[in-house]
């Protein structure tokens, strides 16, 4: 596996591996354009994204997918490394990352994803407010990792 920076004609790649895992709406392909990131590739074939911006020059990432086929392999880490070490050299004291962290029903894809960033050392800065639509409740948490 190999990572490296994303260019603009990795976005039908990114589309893709997001597709794989839910439908994304279109502004995606535009959001995606004026960000940066990294993809993680197994040969030709890409697995894994990351896409970061930055709120008042820390560093954020926005989105991060690994292709439900090649989970548990080490993309996720990597690519989340990749985003860190760049953060660093940067001279970003921290990198901010938004998620899903509480939901009812309970959704198992979001309480992965926590798992996932506090293994990479992140943890929760604050829990925001619950919303509330129809029957479904979530919470968002913002997270942080000290570089
Ligand atoms: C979360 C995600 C990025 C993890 O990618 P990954 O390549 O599987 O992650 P890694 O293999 O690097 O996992 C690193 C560690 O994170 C933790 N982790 C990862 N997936 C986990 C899971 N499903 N359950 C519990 N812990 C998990 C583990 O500690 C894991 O180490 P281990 O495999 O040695 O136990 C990937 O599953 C994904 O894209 N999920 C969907 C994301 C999403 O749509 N989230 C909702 C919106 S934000």
């Amino acid at each position: 596996m190999k990572i490296r920076r994303s260019t603009r004609k990795d976005i039908r790649g990114m589309l893709a591996v997001a597709g794989r895992l839910t439908d994304w709406p279109q502004p995606l392909a535009t959001e995606l354009g004026y960000e940066h990131g990294f993809v993680a590739m197994a040969g030709n074939r890409m697995i894994g994204f990351v896409s970061v911006t930055h709120e008042e020059g820390l560093p954020v990432i926005t989105y991060l997918r690994v292709d439900p086929a090649r989970t548990r392999q080490g993309a996720g880490t990597k690519l989340v490394a990749a985003v860190l070490d760049e953060a660093k050299s940067l001279g970003a004291a921290r990198v901010r990352v938004q998620a899903i962290g509480w939901t009812r029903p309970f959704n198992r894809m979001y309480a992965e994803t926590l798992k996932f960033y506090e293994a990479q050392g992140f943890r929760v800065v604050k829990k925001h407010p619950v919303v509330v639509e129809e029957a479904d409740r979530w919470r968002l948490y913002t997270l942080e990792k000290a570089l």
